[in-house]
């Protein structure tokens, strides 16, 4: 099997973001595992707010089709009030409007990194709910990284334990269920 396609997607759209910073983290450790990480930054599809009367806007379509082309994605996401950005949100609803393949089809892998000590686990219970109602296979070890301020290193390592080696463990598990399901398809 070629190198597994990995997409990276961030629900923090700022510049300084930890939760960017997280998502390069796990960028170097799948380019070092072998896979080829695929960047996906909702800024560059400009999502309207989702609203019924709207028009299924193009950017939806190809957001849908740029998921769906992965075998793998990462959601990376910070945590607003116990919950989900409603950046993240929003793509999530939109694109349900119009397909569910890039739920059903990639393996899905969630992250998150808070400044505090709780590390998004609000956030990450209710993002894998959400997407199990959509009919998505989500890895069970979820990434959770608190005191974004300790967890890299000066190159952007993540260094902090225990979340070092749950992204170990999350990517492994991304690859194996990749491959168990190109086996039998
Ligand atoms: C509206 C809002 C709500 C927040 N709620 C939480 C929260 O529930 N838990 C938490 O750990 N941090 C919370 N924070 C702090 C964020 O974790 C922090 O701003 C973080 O840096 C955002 O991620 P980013 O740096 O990737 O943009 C909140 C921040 C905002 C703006």
């Amino acid at each position: 099997m070629s190198a597994p396609k990995i997409a990276l997607l961030c629900a923090s759209l700022r510049q300084g973001s930890i939760n960017k910073k997280l998502e390069s983290a796990l960028e170097k450790r799948l380019v070092a595992d072998g896979a080829e990480p695929v960047l996906i930054d909702l800024g560059d599809y400009d999502l309207p707010l989702y609203h019924g009367e709207i028009e299924l806007p193009h950017s939806v379509k190809r957001l849908v089709l740029d998921l769906t082309a992965c075998d793998g994605v990462i959601v990376v996401t910070p945590e607003y009030n116990g919950g989900l950005p409603p950046v993240l949100k929003n793509a999530i609803d939109w694109t349900s409007t119009f397909s569910t393949d890039h739920f059903t089809g990639p393996v899905w892998g969630l992250a998150s990194c808070t400044p505090g000590p709780m590390s998004g686990i609000m956030c990450l219970r209710q993002l894998n709910y959400i997407l199990m109602r959509v009919g998505t296979e989500v890895v069970p070890t979820q990434v959770g990284v608190g005191n974004a301020i300790t967890a890299f290193d000066e190159e952007g390592h993540l260094v902090s334990e225990p979340s070092s080696s749950l992204a170990e463990k999350m990517i492994a598990s991304l690859f194996l269920r990749i491959k168990q399901k190109a086996a039998i398809e």
